[in-house]
């Protein structure tokens, strides 16, 4: 039996357009769901949109229309922006599907049932940007949110309540028995920070009286489900566990068997990791189903040392990037340049640098051994020990298997890029040229394509999870009839595939 992946990105908000944060975050969702399958994993990536809540109602009254035909409007638009960006997503999911919908209250009239919801009175501050609470002692100047700085709302009204806290110290106990469950470890020490403190109760439904758009509470009409709710339960209903039609007994709640739950790894930006590490964990324990293995929380994209903000108009848009340098560079540029879990600043010089090195290293590395068969040996790959890389090969497949097994795959991407250099390095050690001077070292000439050939097989490979596309067509012009595995890669006899030179496979641009 194939091993079983099943990965998840959050769900956008439908009330803004994709920028290279959300492109990030998908991007690596989809390089991961790509490394997997070509382990042969059966793969489930989930991506989709968020599509409740005020922030989507307020979004849509200011444009005049319905909150539908906005959430249809920008589902569409970031349908369309992960297919130009080449995400292979198997399951897009929104929030406003009669599944879905079915299955979140089958979940909270679950969570009523065992007696870990009540009602209550909240007063205090919200901010419908962020969809969250704050206490008075967290707002910054003038009443503004910490986080994104707009004014908060003050709020006092009747809601439900989860009673998070009884789940504090079996949270705990949980991060501490799992040292990955929280990948990487600044992240899963802040969560432990966060939880020293005294964890308090989670409203989980607004009256109606202030957010119509939403879910109602299966037992208070008066009520709908907080959008973080809502939100959350995505990732078990795309899981297939849960026949909605059965309720809130529902045998797949506690027994996902047969179906992706649990998920092994949810992946999100550092500021919704609160959201995913405490009030998922808590609201699944409360319901009895088992929890996600994974959580992967990565870093923040600011430009140059700005936040990214629509109100200061710095937003960078991946797919204007995407025309002017294409889909693999913009690939490319966001993996390689983050390291997965910190910071990173865009900026056009720094871009420009990672395109180069996919130009100049790899895509150079193509051209000139490609030229050289087809100059040598008629474009035929000559029956040479295709061995002379092997040792670079294997160490580098080595670092690669050791970055993606703690999800660093900058530094999967950083061991990719060095074979190439490596090669390149090869092609200068070996001289082909003076090699192919002289018809007594025509059999070391013979190695030496050979060689290159076998590399430039392992490299498509390699790079296929991050360039789909132009590794497809190194592929291509190997010979080959498609990317193989990297098990098929390493051990590749070349000799007698016809190969194409082609144009550069990454051109050059004019700034
Ligand atoms: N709807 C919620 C998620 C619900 S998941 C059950 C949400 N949506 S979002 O549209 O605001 O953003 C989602 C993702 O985009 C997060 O992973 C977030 O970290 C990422 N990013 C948004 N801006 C970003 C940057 N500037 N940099 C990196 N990632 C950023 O939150």
């Amino acid at each position: 039996m194939p091993h079983r992946t099943y990965l998840t990105t959050p769900i956008y908000y439908a009330s803004g357009a994709p920028h290279i944060g959300h492109a990030y975050t998908t991007i690596l969702a989809d390089a991961l769901a790509r490394f997997a399958r070509q382990s042969g994993d059966d793969v489930l990536f989930l991506t989709g949109t968020d599509e409740h809540g005020p922030k989507i109602e307020e979004e849509a009254a200011r444009r005049g229309v319905e909150p539908i035909e906005l959430c249809d409007e920008m589902a569409a638009r970031f349908r369309s922006a992960w297919e130009r960006l080449d995400i292979g997503f198997d399951r897009f999911i929104r929030t406003t599907e009669d599944e879905h919908k079915a299955v979140v209250r089958a979940f909270v009239q679950r969570l009523h049932d065992r007696g870990h919801l009540y009602a209550g009175s909240y007063e205090g501050w919200y901010c419908v940007h962020e969809e969250r609470y704050w206490t008075e002692k967290d707002l910054g100047p003038d009443n503004t949110c910490p986080d994104c700085g707009r004014p908060v709302r003050r709020i006092e009204e009747e809601n439900w309540f989860f009673r998070m806290s009884t789940f504090q110290d079996a949270l705990v106990a949980h991060i501490r028995d799992h040292p990955d469950w929280i990948v990487p470890e600044v992240r899963r020490n802040e969560v432990l920070g966060f939880l020293e403190k005294p964890l308090g109760d989670l409203s989980i439904s607004r009256p109606r009286s202030r957010v119509q758009w939403g879910i109602p509470l299966p037992f208070d009409d008066d009520h709908v489900i907080y959008v973080w709710v809502d939100a959350l339960v995505n990732y078990l209903t795309a899981s297939g566990a849960v026949d909605p039609s059965l309720g809130p007994e529902a045998p797949g709640f506690e027994d996902p068997t047969g179906s992706w739950w649990p998920a092994d790894l949810h992946i999100m930006g550092k500021d919704i990791l609160t959201t995913h590490a405490v009030y998922w964990p808590t609201l699944l324990m409360g319901a009895g189903v088992p929890l996600p293995r994974h959580l992967l929380a990565h870093g923040w994209w600011v430009v140059g040392e700005t936040k990214m903000s629509k109100s200061l108009g710095n937003v960078i848009d991946p797919l204007q990037l995407q025309e002017q340098y294409g889909t693999d560079a913009v690939r490319w540029y966001l993996l390689r340049e983050m390291p997965t879990g910190s910071d990173a600043s865009y900026t056009p010089e720094r871009f420009l640098v990672r395109y180069e090195e996919l130009a100049n290293v790899l895509g150079n590395l193509a051209q000139r051994a490609l030229s050289m068969i087809v100059r040598y040996r008629d474009g035929v790959v000559p029956e040479g020990d295709a061995g002379g890389l092997d040792d670079a090969v294997s160490t580098t497949l080595d670092a690669v298997a050791a970055a993606l097994g703690d999800y660093r795959l900058h530094a999967a991407l950083a061991a990719a890029m060095d074979l190439a250099r490596e090669a390149n390095g090869y092609v200068e050690a070996r001289e082909p040229w003076a090699q192919a001077k002289d018809p007594a070292r025509a059999g070391d000439l013979d190695d030496t394509l050979a060689t290159l050939a076998r590399v430039l097989g392992v490299l498509a490979a390699l790079f296929h999870p991050v360039c789909p596309e132009r590794s497809a067509e190194l592929a291509r012009r190997l010979g080959l009839s498609g990317v193989q595995t990297l098990q098929e890669a390493r051990t590749d006899a070349p000799g007698g595939r016809t190969v194409e030179r082609g144009d550069p496979l990454f051109p050059r641009v004019d700034v």
